[in-house]
């Protein structure tokens, strides 16, 4: 590892570090895209073809999220947050709620949030656990058929990404855990963290698409690598600290 005291780190997260809490990835040998057509379920178009399908899609994601847990990189990352001595953000591709669980405060998701849905119609956003169907009312303005999940979908813009560019024109440490590096713009992030002067670290269980612009890279499972990463650097920030 480059031998300097980190002061803002950023992390992108991707669907490689939920997949060990038994939430599939996308692109992997069995993940979502195998079995779904982005174009069937993940556009605003498909939303307005058949919004009973897509809803159903995301119903059945959220049934499934409330089944699983937090894994150990979900924890290390939030150990990493309470115990750095610098700033650490958590950038998540990742719809699911598992790094919150485990205690991570500080994070941004790009692609929206599984547990949250939005009204078409006057722009409400809440929480809910429950299945949406064509039917439901919007519990702000009483409209009926104007839900859908808060979920960036294929053509839509990711949420956040001023605030993102700052803080990856900021860090001085760039990790990727658990992603293809395929979609883009978050397939991008570590070249702008890179031209910013970041170091940046590869933790996933292989290549990734971008892998050759990462300096440094782990592979091996999320529930592995994060930890002995995570560990290194709070031993590391520790020897800083005493001098
Ligand atoms: N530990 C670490 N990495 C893993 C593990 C694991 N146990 N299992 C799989 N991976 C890696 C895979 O090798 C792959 O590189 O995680 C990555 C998952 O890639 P994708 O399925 O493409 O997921 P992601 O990069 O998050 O996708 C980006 O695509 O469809 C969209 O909106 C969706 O946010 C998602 C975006």
């Amino acid at each position: 590892m480059k031998p300097q005291e980190f002061r803002r780190i950023v992390i992108l997260t991707g669907a490689g570090i939920s997949a060990e809490s038994g939430i599939p990835t996308f692109r992997d040998k069995g993940g979502l895209w195998e079995k779904y057509r982005i174009e069937d379920v993940a556009t605003p178009e498909a939303f307005r073809k058949d919004p009973a399908f897509v809803l159903e899609f995301y119903n059945r994601r959220r049934r499934d999220l409330l089944k699983v847990k937090p894994n150990a990189a979900h924890y290390a990352l939030a150990r990493l947050e309470r115990e750095y001595p610098g700033e650490v953000l958590l950038v998540t591709q990742n719809v699911d709620d598992l790094h919150e669980r485990a205690g991570s405060r500080r994070i941004i998701h790009m692609h929206g949030e599984l547990l949250k849905v939005r009204c078409e119609g006057c722009g409400h956003v809440f929480k809910t656990e429950e299945d949406i169907l064509t039917t439901t009312p919007c519990p702000s303005c009483g409209k009926k058929g104007t839900l859908r999940p808060h979920v960036v979908w294929f053509g839509e813009m990711p949420f956040h990404l001023e605030e993102i560019w700052q803080a990856l024109q900021g860090c001085d440490l760039f990790l990727a855990v658990g992603t293809s590096g395929t979609v883009y713009p978050a397939a991008g992030f570590v070249e702008i963290a890179r031209r910013a002067g970041a170091w940046c670290v590869e933790l996933n269980l292989e290549p990734s698409a971008v892998a050759d612009l990462f300096h440094e890279h782990h592979y091996g499972p999320a529930t592995k690598v994060v930890p002995a990463f995570v560990e290194g650097l709070l031993q590391r920030s520790k020897n800083f600290d005493t001098g």
